[in-house]
Protein backbone atom coordinates (compact mmCIF):
# COMPACT_ATOMS: atom_id res chain seq x y z
CA UNK A 1 0.00 0.00 0.00
CA UNK A 2 1.81 3.00 -1.10
CA UNK A 3 1.25 5.85 1.33
CA UNK A 4 3.47 8.35 0.25
CA UNK A 5 2.45 11.57 -0.49
CA UNK A 6 3.59 14.36 1.82
CA UNK A 7 -0.06 15.57 1.38
CA UNK A 8 -2.32 14.88 4.19
CA UNK A 9 -5.73 13.54 4.17
CA UNK A 10 -8.42 14.26 6.51
CA UNK A 11 -10.26 10.01 6.72
CA UNK A 12 -10.78 9.84 10.64
CA UNK A 13 -13.01 12.09 12.49
CA UNK A 14 -12.51 12.30 16.22
CA UNK A 15 -15.39 10.63 17.62
CA UNK A 16 -14.20 8.03 15.58
CA UNK A 17 -10.95 8.01 17.20
CA UNK A 18 -12.13 8.37 20.34
CA UNK A 19 -14.58 5.23 20.09
CA UNK A 20 -11.39 3.26 18.68
CA UNK A 21 -8.81 4.09 21.64
CA UNK A 22 -12.04 3.49 24.41
CA UNK A 23 -12.69 -0.08 23.10
CA UNK A 24 -8.62 -0.39 22.84
CA UNK A 25 -8.08 0.49 26.69
CA UNK A 26 -10.80 -1.64 27.43
CA UNK A 27 -9.82 -4.59 25.74
CA UNK A 28 -6.27 -4.07 27.73
CA UNK A 29 -7.68 -3.56 30.70
CA UNK A 30 -10.17 -7.04 30.19
CA UNK A 31 -7.15 -8.60 29.36
CA UNK A 32 -5.13 -7.32 32.32
CA UNK A 33 -8.05 -7.88 35.14
CA UNK A 34 -8.57 -11.56 34.17
CA UNK A 35 -4.72 -12.48 33.38
CA UNK A 36 -4.46 -11.08 37.15
CA UNK A 37 -7.50 -12.76 38.62
CA UNK A 38 -5.99 -16.04 37.27
CA UNK A 39 -2.39 -15.02 39.13
CA UNK A 40 -4.19 -14.04 42.39
CA UNK A 41 -6.80 -17.29 42.04
CA UNK A 42 -8.36 -18.29 45.69
CA UNK A 43 -6.73 -14.98 47.36
CA UNK A 44 -8.60 -12.00 48.97
CA UNK A 45 -7.72 -9.54 45.07
CA UNK A 46 -9.18 -12.45 43.26
CA UNK A 47 -13.12 -11.02 43.61
CA UNK A 48 -11.62 -7.26 43.21
CA UNK A 49 -10.21 -8.17 40.08
CA UNK A 50 -13.60 -9.88 38.25
CA UNK A 51 -15.26 -6.97 39.68
CA UNK A 52 -13.21 -4.76 37.33
CA UNK A 53 -12.92 -6.94 34.69
CA UNK A 54 -16.62 -6.85 34.81
CA UNK A 55 -16.54 -2.93 35.19
CA UNK A 56 -14.41 -3.33 31.79
CA UNK A 57 -17.07 -5.35 29.92
CA UNK A 58 -19.36 -2.14 30.34
CA UNK A 59 -17.03 0.44 28.88
CA UNK A 60 -16.25 -1.98 26.19
CA UNK A 61 -20.31 -2.24 25.94
CA UNK A 62 -20.65 1.57 25.67
CA UNK A 63 -17.41 1.69 23.42
CA UNK A 64 -19.09 -0.46 21.06
CA UNK A 65 -22.28 0.77 21.48
CA UNK A 66 -21.25 4.49 20.39
CA UNK A 67 -18.98 2.77 17.57
CA UNK A 68 -22.40 1.23 15.76
CA UNK A 69 -24.34 4.06 16.40
CA UNK A 70 -21.42 6.20 14.51
CA UNK A 71 -21.64 3.63 11.81
CA UNK A 72 -25.24 4.67 10.89
CA UNK A 73 -24.98 8.26 11.18
CA UNK A 74 -21.52 9.14 11.11
CA UNK A 75 -19.58 10.86 8.30
CA UNK A 76 -18.62 8.72 4.79
CA UNK A 77 -15.67 7.11 6.74
CA UNK A 78 -17.18 5.89 9.85
CA UNK A 79 -20.28 4.66 8.05
CA UNK A 80 -20.18 0.73 7.82
CA UNK A 81 -20.56 0.56 4.35
CA UNK A 82 -16.91 2.22 3.91
CA UNK A 83 -15.57 -1.07 6.00
CA UNK A 84 -18.08 -3.81 3.31
CA UNK A 85 -15.76 -4.53 0.15
CA UNK A 86 -16.71 -7.98 -0.70
CA UNK A 87 -15.04 -7.51 -4.21
CA UNK A 88 -11.95 -6.54 -2.37
CA UNK A 89 -12.21 -10.05 -0.06
CA UNK A 90 -12.93 -12.09 -3.11
CA UNK A 91 -9.84 -10.88 -4.97
CA UNK A 92 -7.97 -11.60 -2.06
CA UNK A 93 -8.38 -14.98 -2.82
CA UNK A 94 -6.86 -14.35 -5.85
CA UNK A 95 -4.26 -12.64 -4.17
CA UNK A 96 -5.11 -9.68 -5.80
CA UNK A 97 -3.97 -7.01 -2.77
CA UNK A 98 -6.77 -4.08 -2.74
CA UNK A 99 -5.64 -0.11 -3.58
CA UNK A 100 -5.10 2.28 -0.84
CA UNK A 101 -7.93 4.37 -0.75
CA UNK A 102 -9.27 7.11 1.67
CA UNK A 103 -10.92 5.66 4.65
CA UNK A 104 -10.69 1.85 5.89
CA UNK A 105 -8.19 -0.23 4.39
CA UNK A 106 -10.50 -2.40 2.05
CA UNK A 107 -8.71 -5.57 3.23
CA UNK A 108 -8.02 -4.54 6.54
CA UNK A 109 -12.18 -3.88 6.67
CA UNK A 110 -12.90 -7.74 6.82
CA UNK A 111 -10.66 -8.38 9.78
CA UNK A 112 -12.61 -5.08 11.84
CA UNK A 113 -15.96 -6.51 11.00
CA UNK A 114 -14.94 -9.91 12.14
CA UNK A 115 -13.28 -8.19 15.18
CA UNK A 116 -16.71 -6.18 15.47
CA UNK A 117 -18.68 -9.06 15.88
CA UNK A 118 -16.25 -11.00 18.25
CA UNK A 119 -16.84 -8.54 20.41
CA UNK A 120 -20.73 -8.60 20.85
CA UNK A 121 -19.98 -12.87 21.50
CA UNK A 122 -17.65 -11.35 24.02
CA UNK A 123 -19.95 -9.36 25.90
CA UNK A 124 -22.99 -11.59 25.40
CA UNK A 125 -20.28 -14.46 26.96
CA UNK A 126 -18.92 -12.88 29.44
CA UNK A 127 -22.43 -11.12 31.11
CA UNK A 128 -23.54 -14.70 31.04
CA UNK A 129 -20.87 -15.50 33.10
CA UNK A 130 -21.22 -12.70 35.25
CA UNK A 131 -24.53 -13.94 36.38
CA UNK A 132 -24.11 -17.26 36.47
CA UNK A 133 -20.89 -17.23 38.34
CA UNK A 134 -21.23 -13.75 40.29
CA UNK A 135 -25.01 -13.07 40.36
CA UNK A 136 -24.30 -9.83 38.52
CA UNK A 137 -24.70 -7.67 35.76
CA UNK A 138 -27.48 -7.36 32.93
CA UNK A 139 -28.01 -10.88 32.69
CA UNK A 140 -28.73 -11.58 36.24
CA UNK A 141 -32.43 -10.95 36.51
CA UNK A 142 -33.00 -14.03 34.29
CA UNK A 143 -29.60 -16.28 34.94
CA UNK A 144 -28.67 -15.32 38.81
CA UNK A 145 -27.29 -18.11 40.37
CA UNK A 146 -28.23 -20.24 37.41
CA UNK A 147 -24.44 -22.48 37.72
CA UNK A 148 -25.95 -24.95 35.88
CA UNK A 149 -25.72 -22.86 32.07
CA UNK A 150 -22.03 -21.65 32.80
CA UNK A 151 -20.81 -24.07 30.45
CA UNK A 152 -22.92 -22.32 27.80
CA UNK A 153 -20.78 -18.98 28.44
CA UNK A 154 -17.41 -20.27 29.17
CA UNK A 155 -15.71 -22.27 26.42
CA UNK A 156 -17.12 -19.53 23.80
CA UNK A 157 -16.00 -17.09 26.40
CA UNK A 158 -12.21 -18.91 26.43
CA UNK A 159 -12.06 -19.44 22.62
CA UNK A 160 -13.09 -16.37 21.79
CA UNK A 161 -10.54 -14.83 24.15
CA UNK A 162 -7.72 -16.43 22.11
CA UNK A 163 -9.00 -14.97 18.85
CA UNK A 164 -9.19 -11.16 20.45
CA UNK A 165 -5.39 -12.15 21.11
CA UNK A 166 -4.95 -13.20 17.70
CA UNK A 167 -6.40 -10.08 16.41
CA UNK A 168 -4.58 -7.66 17.72
CA UNK A 169 -1.61 -9.50 17.26
CA UNK A 170 -2.23 -9.11 13.57
CA UNK A 171 -3.62 -5.59 13.77
CA UNK A 172 -0.19 -4.47 15.64
CA UNK A 173 2.07 -6.55 13.06
CA UNK A 174 0.25 -5.04 10.02
CA UNK A 175 0.94 -1.87 11.64
CA UNK A 176 4.72 -2.29 12.06
CA UNK A 177 4.89 -3.85 8.64
CA UNK A 178 3.73 -0.59 7.11
CA UNK A 179 5.18 1.62 9.29
CA UNK A 180 8.58 -0.44 8.52
CA UNK A 181 8.10 0.41 4.61
CA UNK A 182 8.09 4.04 5.76
CA UNK A 183 4.10 4.05 5.19
CA UNK A 184 2.45 6.09 7.82
CA UNK A 185 -0.27 4.24 8.77
CA UNK A 186 -0.40 4.32 12.59
CA UNK A 187 -0.34 7.84 12.82
CA UNK A 188 -3.71 7.43 11.39
CA UNK A 189 -6.29 6.80 14.37
CA UNK A 190 -4.35 9.58 16.43
CA UNK A 191 -4.23 12.65 13.75
CA UNK A 192 -6.91 11.29 11.49
CA UNK A 193 -4.96 12.00 8.30
CA UNK A 194 -4.07 9.69 5.83
CA UNK A 195 -1.25 9.51 2.86
CA UNK A 196 -2.65 8.33 0.35
CA UNK A 197 -1.24 8.36 -3.08
CA UNK A 198 -4.78 9.54 -4.77
CA UNK A 199 -7.56 10.43 -2.85
CA UNK A 200 -10.16 7.45 -4.44
CA UNK A 201 -13.09 9.09 -1.90
CA UNK A 202 -14.24 6.95 0.73
CA UNK A 203 -17.26 4.71 -0.03
CA UNK A 204 -15.01 3.56 -3.44
CA UNK A 205 -13.05 0.17 -3.77
C1 LIG B 1 -5.96 -3.40 21.81
C2 LIG B 1 -5.48 -2.76 20.76
C3 LIG B 1 -6.26 -2.38 19.53
C4 LIG B 1 -7.49 -2.78 19.10
C5 LIG B 1 -8.43 -3.77 19.77
C6 LIG B 1 -7.77 -2.10 17.85
C7 LIG B 1 -8.91 -2.23 17.11
C8 LIG B 1 -9.18 -1.58 15.90
C9 LIG B 1 -10.43 -1.62 15.19
C10 LIG B 1 -11.67 -2.40 15.63
C11 LIG B 1 -10.31 -0.86 14.09
C12 LIG B 1 -11.40 -0.49 13.09
C13 LIG B 1 -11.83 0.92 13.51
C14 LIG B 1 -13.22 1.33 13.06
O1 LIG B 1 -14.20 0.75 13.46
O2 LIG B 1 -13.32 2.30 12.31
C15 LIG B 1 -8.96 -0.34 14.06
C16 LIG B 1 -8.44 0.45 13.06
C17 LIG B 1 -7.21 1.05 13.11
N1 LIG B 1 -6.32 1.00 14.17
FE1 LIG B 1 -6.51 -0.14 15.85
N2 LIG B 1 -6.72 -1.29 17.55
C18 LIG B 1 -5.77 -1.42 18.54
C19 LIG B 1 -4.56 -0.77 18.63
C20 LIG B 1 -4.07 0.13 17.68
C21 LIG B 1 -2.81 0.82 17.77
C22 LIG B 1 -1.78 0.67 18.89
C23 LIG B 1 -2.71 1.61 16.65
C24 LIG B 1 -1.61 2.56 16.22
C25 LIG B 1 -0.97 3.40 16.96
C26 LIG B 1 -3.91 1.42 15.86
C27 LIG B 1 -4.16 2.03 14.67
C28 LIG B 1 -5.25 1.79 13.86
C29 LIG B 1 -5.43 2.36 12.53
C30 LIG B 1 -4.48 3.30 11.79
C31 LIG B 1 -6.66 1.87 12.05
C32 LIG B 1 -7.27 2.14 10.65
C33 LIG B 1 -6.67 1.13 9.71
C34 LIG B 1 -7.21 1.28 8.29
O3 LIG B 1 -8.35 0.97 8.05
O4 LIG B 1 -6.45 1.69 7.43
N3 LIG B 1 -4.71 0.51 16.51
N4 LIG B 1 -8.30 -0.78 15.18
Amino acid sequence: MPLTTARPVKAFDPLLRLAHWWIALSIVLLIATSQLAEVFEHRPREAVLWEWHIVSGYALTAGLAVRVLWGLVGPATARWSDLWHPLAWTGLLRLHWPAARRGHDAAASLAFLFFYALVAVMLVTGFGLSATEFGTGPLAGVLDGAARFEWLFDEPHEAGFALILLFIAVHLGALVFHHRRGERVAQAMVTGNQFVAKDTGAGHE
